[in-house]
């Protein structure tokens, strides 16, 4: 198994952090098939594939597979399965608005959990063992401790989008127990930030930015006036919100090393990890580092908290770093600055 070429597919390979990682794949020697309805991705009218995989594609001199195709439609998904043979499946397609999740939980259960199974189903139906999940730290729930560290307590979340990440985790779990031959890596992504370092993809998130570093790279380029701080009287060292941030290369990154270490070790069973820096960084701090990088003021003014927000969240990555090899290379200067590049690029996002 260590030597062959693997084909991959990969659920969700027209989003933020899905067409990273395909480059990083593209750039470690996998084939790639990339699936998406493009809800939240960029077409051209007269073109086969989203720009980000266009863009992807020039910047690899390498060729993506791209199927449109919806994960809530299982005859769908055979057919992909039936034109392809595939040895992993990294899933990233999923709806991912905390707030939205609130208003349309069914949407969110139907997408992220069942979407999940049909997945699921279909690779039990064409043999397929090896999956990689997309999680998220948000299964911690409200931290009892930090740093957080993998076998701590999940499921107490707040929010119908956090659940349906901590009920995927329970279902992988059955799985893999009901079958010794399946193997699941899920990667809890702590908050991942900035863009590939040529400027050329990057976050472009649909209306009003849900998060801290879009919304600020929107207030840079004079989209939007300013940022409105979510409370500042949280029991941190300046009264903002800690966070974890990860720049998005090194979270693809994470990707190809979870997937080399299924191909070479074939790890058997539920396997959870963290990709974090394992440092916090307050909303104050992050706001300074971009108006380093960018040389644009931040106009900022603080609200009240935002419902379900935690005071802080980090991670301890030594799992990923003993049992993956990996460790992230780029600070938060680095998240800031190719932050910029791309929002300076492309001020409109695939768009322009
Ligand atoms: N914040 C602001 N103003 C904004 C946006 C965010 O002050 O306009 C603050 C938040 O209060 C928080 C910090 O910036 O303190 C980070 O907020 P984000 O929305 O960027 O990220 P979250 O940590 O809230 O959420 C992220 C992911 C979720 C995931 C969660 C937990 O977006 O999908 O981490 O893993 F569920």
């Amino acid at each position: 198994m260590g030597s062959e070429v693997w084909n991959v597919l990969v659920t969700g390979g027209a989003g933020y952090i899905g067409s990273h990682t395909v480059l990083e794949l593209l750039e470690a020697g996998f084939q790639v098939v990339v699936i998406d309805n493009l809800i939240n991705a960029y077409k051209d009218l007269n073109s086969e594939k989203p720009k980000c995989l266009l863009i992807v594609e020039k910047l690899t001199n390498k060729n993506v597979t791209f199927i449109d195709c919806d994960i809530t439609n299982i005859n769908d998904l055979r057919d992909v399965f039936q034109k392809h043979t595939f040895s992993c499946v990294i899933h990233f397609a999923a709806l991912k608005a905390v707030g939205e999740s609130c208003q349309k939980p069914l949407e969110y259960y139907k997408v992220n959990v069942a979407g999940t199974v049909n997945i699921l189903e279909v690779m039990r139906e064409n043999n397929v063992k090896h999956f990689i999940y997309s999680s998220s730290a948000t299964v911690y729930g409200i931290p009892e401790q930090l740093p957080l560290v993998e076998d701590m307590k999940t499921g107490n979340c707040t929010n119908p989008y956090g659940k349906t990440k901590f009920m995927v985790e329970e279902i992988l779990k059955d799985l893999c127990k009901s079958d010794d031959e399946f193997s699941v890596i899920s990667l809890r992504y702590f908050n991942p930030v900035g863009a590939h370092s040529s400027g050329q993809i990057g976050e472009d998130p649909n209306g009003i930015p849900n998060n801290l570093m879009p919304y600020i790279a929107q207030v840079s380029v004079g989209k939007r006036d300013m940022l409105y701080i979510y409370g500042n009287d949280y029991d941190t060292p300046d009264g903002t919100g800690v966070r974890d941030y990860i720049h998005i290369v090194d979270l693809a990154i994470g990707h190809v090393k979870a997937m080399t270490y299924q191909k070479t070790c074939n790890p058997m069973g539920f396997k959870a990890i963290n990709l974090g820096t394992g440092k916090g960084y307050s909303v104050l701090e992050v706001i300074r580092a971009y108006e380093k990088a960018s040389g644009k003021k931040i106009p900022y003014k603080i609200v009240e908290r935002r419902p379900g927000d935690i005071s802080a969240s980090y991670a301890d990555a030594s799992v990923a770093n003993k049992e993956l090899g990996w460790t992230t290379t780029k600070n938060l200067d680095d998240m800031c600055a190719d932050t910029w590049k791309w929002q300076q690029n492309n001020p409109n996002g695939y768009k322009n």
